[in-house]
């Protein structure tokens, strides 16, 4: 997996500290806030899970699949909730935990759903950014790292479903992507 790889971005050591951090950052803002944690599958996978236990407030865990590319490095523009939330959030503060925000399309879309539903409050917690690619106006409220324009993998990022076990971000060759579809 790793001979892939152009280049390592982000280290293991790096990912913790920084979870480590937003952790912190977000159990001093919702303190006393009744609040949903809602990782976006499968991209946020690694991250929602490091990152809770960092959250040292109680919290309700929720999980939305929500479409954005197929097996492309490149999006489609269409967004599609392919698995909606267990649990009502009217009433509640909600916490969308996503891998990395790219054109920002699928947040940009899920945030208005989610906030027809009346919650008290919506942020986003990203782990990475790709501030150059946005095709729609959206900041996220915590990132992690804000990245140049390249395709990464690992830590939950995939290309066609593979590299998400990788516990470090890294830059995919382009060779890998341009082999396939
Ligand atoms: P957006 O709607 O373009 O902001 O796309 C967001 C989604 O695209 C993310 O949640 C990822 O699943 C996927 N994505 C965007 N850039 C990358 C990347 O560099 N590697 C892997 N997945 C990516
Ligand atoms: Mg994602």
């Amino acid at each position: 997996m790793v001979n892939d790889l152009e280049q390592i971005l982000l280290t293991k050591e790096e990912i913790g500290e920084k979870v480590k951090e937003l952790g912190a950052r977000i159990t001093d803002d919702y303190k006393d806030c009744d609040l949903v944690v809602v990782g976006i599958l499968k991209g946020a996978l690694m991250f929602m899970a490091d990152l809770i236990r960092y959250i040292k407030i109680p919290v309700l865990m929720d999980f939305a699949v929500v479409s954005s590319y197929g097996v492309s490095t490149d999006t489609s523009g269409v967004v599609r909730i392919l698995k909606d939330l267990d649990q009502p959030i009217e009433g509640r503060h909600v916490l969308i935990v996503e891998d990395i925000v790219d054109t920002g399309l699928t947040m940009h879309y899920l945030v208005r759903n989610l906030e027809a539903r009346k919650p008290l409050s919506i942020k986003v917690c990203t782990l990475l950014d790709k501030p150059s690619r946005r095709k729609v106006e959206f900041k996220p409220d915590y990132c992690g790292f804000s990245i140049a324009d390249k395709f990464v993998v690992g830590y939950g990022l995939d290309y066609a479903e593979y590299y998400r076990n990788l516990p470090e971000v890294g830059v995919l060759k382009e060779e890998v992507y341009n082999k396939c579809c």
